[in-house]
């Protein structure tokens, strides 16, 4: 008999997605409702709140949580939650709607996909987010930037998603909490292992992710493909890494891949919390921290993103933490290592960082099998010859 998967994110997998009748009203409507459109990342965050991939949250942040968010790294409940998610208008599209009411939500292309039912606006302090959950309120911080560039009232509310439609490019990998969760337990799973990545996958991914497998049943490769910043690695070129890797580096019965829709914010430890509670309600029951995890420039600390879990009780959180020193290519050793493992000096160690990559790919180089697969080279190297 299968086990009880692990419990979601305050105890309820939420399903925001709109029943047969109800998008049948919401759309006899359309025209009449006052319309909002939302952003690429409002856009991801609807569907992840719709698909219980935000759990416990079922609509936008109001003022309660959202300020408690920003100041404790909890709901104003207590349960632990690091990042807000708050729909941000300007004062000018929030100004004519009235509370209480339904709103039309619109995505970037201006088509109708869900409905907002207004509780409350309200202002925020910008800089405030920014220094709280950001650590910063330089806006070279793309995260910070989103901030400073969006409106400056929250709409805060429930949510209804009309339709779960297919990802354009990868419906293949389209796996939702209630799917993966489902999955999980016709394969037996009862430990498994999250991992969370925006770039093309390497070999110190690849280190980590091996060193996990050796003590779980299973890995969920999940993938981030909503908005991330424009000097990232498009998500479909990094989607076809990871397919290589699945067929020819990871034992295909042991991993499932699929797509995560939500958007980066590059948080860094508070982003690394964000990303293991929305792992918990995908079903893992472990997940991955590295060096640097969702961090960006020289914003945080190596280890600021293992460090964090340390704030909350490990009950409260619920998912477990696999932490990883910095993983490097040992020449003296060769093979993968961290320091943990291998006495390697400096100059034994082959480590690239992502910009080093790409600056690499732009100048038409390969980057060494050290670093990437070679399969997974190529296909980076076509890709950059390409774009
Ligand atoms: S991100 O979401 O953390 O920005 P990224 O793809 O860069 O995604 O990394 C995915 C995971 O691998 C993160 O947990 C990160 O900390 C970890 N990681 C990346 N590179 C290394 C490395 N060289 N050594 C150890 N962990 C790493």
């Amino acid at each position: 008999m299968s086990k009880d998967l692990i419990a979601p994110h305050g105890g309820e997998l939420i399903d925001r997605l709109a029943t047969p009748a109800e998008k049948e009203d919401f759309l006899a409507k359309a025209d009449s409702l006052p319309r909002v459109q939302l952003d690429e990342r409002a856009t991801s965050d609807l569907v992840m709140i719709a698909i219980g991939g935000f759990s416990p949250l079922s609509g936008f942040m109001g003022q309660e949580d959202y300020v408690s968010v920003v100041k404790k790294m909890r709901l104003a409940n207590g349960l632990p939650w690091s990042v807000p998610v708050t729909l941000s208008v300007t004062k000018e599209v929030a100004d004519p709607l009235a509370v209480d009411s339904l709103i039309r939500l619109d995505n970037p292309d201006g088509k109708f996909i869900g409905v907002l039912q207004l509780r409350k606006k309200y202002s925020y302090d910008k800089k405030h987010e920014a220094t709280n959950v950001y650590g910063t309120e330089e806006d070279k911080h793309p995260g910070v930037k989103v901030i400073y560039d969006q409106g400056e009232i929250n709409l805060a509310g429930k949510i209804w998603l009309l339709e779960r439609e297919d990802h354009p490019q990868f419906s293949k990998y389209q796996i939702d909490p209630a799917a993966s969760r489902a999955m999980f337990q016709e394969r037996n799973w009862e430990t498994v292992v999250g991992f969370q990545t925006r770039n093309p996958i390497h070999r110190a991914h690849e280190y980590i992710i091996k060193c996990a497998l050796e003590i779980v049943d299973g890995l969920f490769l999940h993938p981030l493909v909503g908005a991330t910043k424009s000097d990232d690695i498009p998500a479909d070129v990094r989607m076809r890494c990871y397919e290589i890797m699945m067929e020819n580096y990871f034992p295909q019965e042991r991993v499932i891949l699929a797509i995560n829709p939500s958007a980066m914010r590059y948080a860094g430890p508070r982003e690394a919390i964000f990303h293991a509670l929305i792992r918990k309600n995908y079903g893992c029951t472990h997940f991955i921290v590295g060096r640097d995890h969702a961090g960006v420039g020289d914003y945080y600390g190596t280890y600021d993103a293992q460090e964090i879990f340390g704030e909350f009780a490990p009950e409260e959180l619920g998912i477990t933490p696999l932490k990883f020193e910095h993983a490097f290519y040992c020449t003296r050793t060769e093979q993968m290592a961290t320091a943990k493992t291998s006495p390697a000096t400096k100059d034994e160690r082959i480590h690239l960082s992502g910009t080093k990559v790409r600056a690499m790919l732009r100048e038409g180089k390969t980057p060494p099998p050290q670093f990437s697969r070679p399969k997974v080279a190529e296909e980076l190297a076509r890709a950059m010859k390409a774009s």
